[in-house]
């Protein structure tokens, strides 16, 4: 594993781009996992802008997202995919067609879950996944539980969840109560992992995963066995790893 500490946020994201613009670069029809949230943003903003002055393609680029909510149509403003195409598809040369996220709103969610299972392992699952992390260690919106689920599936959200993405709603009843998510198994399949952090509201989060135990209460402690990691973090959302004598870049 290795650990990119960075000052701030800003810097935290151009790490993170140049990270992902070397994967398109290495294989421009790479597979990206993606995710959403705030902190991919400035990553996806600085990935945007390169493409934009021709410095990197993702004509052939095919993506698969960790997550959507249950009963969100495509278009609602706070869909996952608008949120994609609103962030970074839209911005870039990338075919919509290779471009992939949970459909919210097919009729039946357990089948749904099971295609798009299918649709990543036809992909050869993930070059590279981009995650962010919950205050409650969760990766995708794969919630603390009594065992690591491997394939994508609807989840009940936590409270915590649902209050910590209110802000994004009107007000937290109007958030969804479910999603769905890709699994453990197809995050883990991925071969390489880049998690980014920002915050020192996230530290906690980032401590348990990475030197606390290998605990479904910590979805993303499952990391730990992975064999490719690369966590890219600001100082305040890194600064428990390093008071605990983990040693980091930067
Ligand atoms: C989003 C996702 C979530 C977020 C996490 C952190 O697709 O899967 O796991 O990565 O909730 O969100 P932010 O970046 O908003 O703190």
């Amino acid at each position: 594993m290795r650990i990119y500490q960075e000052a701030d946020y800003e810097a935290m994201s151009l790490r993170a781009a140049r990270i992902m613009a070397a994967e398109v670069v290495r294989k421009p029809d790479c597979v990206l996992g993606l995710a959403t949230g705030s902190t991919p943003v400035g990553a996806y903003r600085q990935l945007s802008q390169w493409n934009q002055e021709g410095h990197l393609s993702f004509r052939e680029v095919r993506t698969v997202n960790l997550d959507e909510y249950k009963g969100l149509e495509p278009t609602h403003d706070q869909s996952y995919r608008y949120f994609m195409q609103v962030n970074f598809f839209d911005h870039l040369d990338i075919l919509r067609e290779n471009t992939h996220v949970p459909n919210g709103m097919a009729a039946d969610a357990d089948a749904e879950c099971k295609r798009y299972d299918e649709l990543i392992r036809s992909l050869g699952y993930a070059d590279l996944q981009l995650l962010g992390i919950g205050h409650n260690g969760h990766i995708g919106f794969n919630e603390p539980g009594s065992a690591f689920v491997a394939p994508t599936h609807v989840v009940d959200l936590t409270e915590r969840t649902i209050e910590a993405n209110s802000r994004f709603f009107a007000s937290a009843d109007d958030v969804p109560r479910q999603a769905m998510t890709m699994g453990i198994g197809c995050i883990m399949a991925a071969r390489r992992i880049l998690m980014v952090v920002s915050g020192e509201d996230k530290a906690q989060a980032i401590y348990d995963a990475f030197c606390g135990p290998i605990d479904p209460k910590c979805p993303a402690s499952i990391l730990q066995l992975h064999p490719d990691v690369v966590l890219v973090g600001d100082k305040a959302a890194l600064h428990k790893l390093v008071e605990a004598g983990v040693s980091v870049c930067g």
